[in-house]
């Protein structure tokens, strides 16, 4: 990429106060803690309560990841919040946030791409200030999946939770910040993982509901074949592009999807899982918000230091994929 350099200024996380166990969920589907540890390494998940939206997420996030970078509201230029559990089909939760923060003079608007939701965004975000538009961007990636999960199917309710993670992107040193992005999709494969009813195709009615067609609907083993496939792919895409060995790689941060797909993702890049910053144990799948509460971990945690190579790559519905390749520098 070249031009201005952009980075994240800052960055902050939340995820709701309410945890479902393995245990718990044992007594909800035909499932075992051993099960869902040894294939998925998911442990628990935080859930949204009654009455919390994902704009309520998408909020404290922000004012974190605002608070981090040491820059106010009203210096946003754009908000984008990446999700597909919106609070309502419209207005925008982007908008929602904007009234949320008071952030003035910010243009906002949401985007969809499923679990890649967040790096669409930062590629997105980051273009606005490379091209000169703006110079502050606040990307979030922020769901509320627990209340589109079909809690008696036991291929999915064992999988998702809730959260949100923001970002501050501006203009950072040179030679630092975003230095290479890879986006992708592939159309043909969007009936693997998806909502069917509640839109155009199906509107919502007594039959789309008897059918449980507004819940997540997956076919697992599939999915599992395409995220191993493509997250070593994207991921080195990215460092292509940023013309960046993957030696150099000092942290990868994945969509946190399942243990075994990260594994195997660390595997094809050459890296050893102390390199790896893994937290779905804590929060399953958090969709858009995973990549960047798990930075957010990375960072507050001191294993993200200023100068490390940093790549985040994440895959999803649609299908879409999506890697990016950051010099890590806060101030
Ligand atoms: O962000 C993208 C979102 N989606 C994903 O990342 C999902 C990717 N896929 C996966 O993570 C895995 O495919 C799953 C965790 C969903 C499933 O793991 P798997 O190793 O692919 O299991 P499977 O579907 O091959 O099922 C193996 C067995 C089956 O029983 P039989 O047919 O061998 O008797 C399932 O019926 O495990 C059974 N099973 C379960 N057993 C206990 C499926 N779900 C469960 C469950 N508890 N929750």
């Amino acid at each position: 990429m070249s031009g201005k350099s952009v980075g994240i200024l800052g960055i902050g996380s939340y995820v709701p106060e309410k945890v479902i166990t393995n245990a718990e969920l044992e007594k909800m589907v035909d499932t075992s803690d051993a099960w869902i540890v040894e294939r998925t390494g998911i442990k628990e998940r935080h859930v949204a309560g009654d009455g919390e939206a994902t704009s309520d997420l998408a909020t404290k996030a922000a004012e974190r990841a605002l608070l981090d970078a040491g820059v106010k509201a009203e210096e946003l230029d754009l908000i984008i919040v990446a999700t597909v559990t919106p609070d309502m089909v419209f207005p925008s939760v982007a908008c929602l946030v904007q009234d949320n923060l008071k952030a003035c003079k910010a243009a906002a608007f949401d985007l969809t791409a499923v679990c890649s939701g967040f790096i669409y965004g930062l590629v997105v975000g980051s273009s606005f200030i490379k091209s000169g538009t703006y110079k502050k961007v606040l990307v979030i990636g922020a769901e509320t999946l627990s209340k589109i999960t079909d809690w008696t199917d036991r291929n999915t309710a064992i999988l998702f939770g809730d959260g949100a993670g923001a970002v501050v992107l501006g203009e950072t040193l040179p030679g630092h910040g975003i230095l290479g992005v890879h986006l992708g999709s592939d159309g043909s494969g969007g009936d693997l993982l998806k909502v069917a009813a509640g839109g155009s195709r199906q509107p919502t009615s007594e039959k789309t509901i008897a059918d449980r067609a507004h819940f997540i609907q997956m076919d697992g083993k599939e999915v599992f074949k395409f995220a191993v496939k493509v997250m070593g792919e994207a991921a080195s895409k990215a460092l292509e592009a940023a013309n960046i060995s993957p030696k150099e790689i000092a942290c990868l941060v994945p969509h946190q999807a399942n243990l075994r797909i990260i594994q195997s993702a660390a595997k094809r890049l050459g890296l050893p899982m102390d390199k790896v910053v893994v937290n779905v144990d804590k929060y399953g799948n958090t969709s858009a918000a995973s990549i960047p509460i798990a930075l957010d971990e990375g960072v507050k945690s001191g294993r993200i230091k200023n100068g490390d190579v940093v790549v985040i790559v994440g895959f999803g519905g649609g299908l879409t994929w999506g890697a990016g390749v950051i010099k890590w520098y806060k101030e």
